[in-house]
């Protein structure tokens, strides 16, 4: 096809909607999906089941040998398994929700994922399946050499009124208020990695805020005809 072995990076902060249009990329561009963001949601839920301390970077990292952790690639459904464990629901509940960034931060454990996500996304590319992959870091670090990458932003405000949206179903003031607290902590964790909120060289920069997950889908797949 015209996207054989396609690679596009999407990275921005929670609540950007780079998950919805990750996907909606994929399925339009019949692509496969990779969800970084799960990885490390993962190994937060496997290192919580088998009750390590979190503050153990080394010990921490040595579990995701032992995670045997798979994933699907289909964008309608994706998939994340632990051996043949469906742990799909767990990785977003709010017991894991509310410690990944400490495993974000452990940079044995980043080092590992990279290349990781690396193997994954290099096998897209050379089988001609192509991959939309979203995170944090990967139009920097885990692929910097992608096609397409993208940083997408949106206001504080709208990326509150998602993520509220996305955890209760409703964005009533109660709710925006306890979400509120939640992305300040994860944006503050997150920071102290990297700036997850500054474009690398090359890396092409949309602001979402106020435009519909269609336009934002419109604006990167155009990106990948002028290839
Ligand atoms: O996108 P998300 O909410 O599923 O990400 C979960 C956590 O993992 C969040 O703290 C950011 C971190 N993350 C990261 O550091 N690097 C990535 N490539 C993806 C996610």
């Amino acid at each position: 096809t015209e996207h054989k072995g396609i690679l596009i990076a999407i990275d921005g902060p929670s609540g950007s909607g780079k998950s919805t249009v990750a996907k909606a990329i994929a399925v339009r561009l019949g692509i496969t999906y990779l969800d970084t963001g799960a990885m490390y949601r993962a190994l937060t839920w496997f290192c919580l089941e088998q009750g390590i301390d979190l503050d153990k970077t080394e010990l921490v990292r040595q579990q995701a040998d032992s995670l045997d952790f798979s994933m699907t690639h289909d964008p309608h459904s994706p998939r994340f398994f632990a051996g043949d464990i469906d742990i799909t629901a767990e990785i977003r509940t709010p017991r894991v929700a509310e410690r990944v960034a400490e495993v974000a931060r452990n940079l044995s454990v980043r080092s590992w994922m990279a290349t990781e996500q690396r193997r994954v996304m290099t096998q897209a590319r050379e089988s001609g399946h192509g991959m939309i992959a979203e995170g944090r870091d990967i139009t920097t670090v885990v692929c910097p050499d992608a096609d397409v990458r993208v940083l997408l932003l949106a206001d504080e405000k709208e990326r509150l009124r998602r993520r509220t949206y996305e955890l209760y179903g409703s964005d009533a003031p109660q709710y925006l208020k306890a979400t509120a607290k939640q992305i300040g902590e994860r944006d503050r964790s997150d920071a102290t990695v990297s700036d997850f909120f500054e474009a690398a060289e090359g890396v092409s920069v949309i602001d979402s805020t106020g435009k519909s997950i269609e336009d934002v889908v419109d604006e990167i797949v155009a990106m990948t005809r002028s290839l």
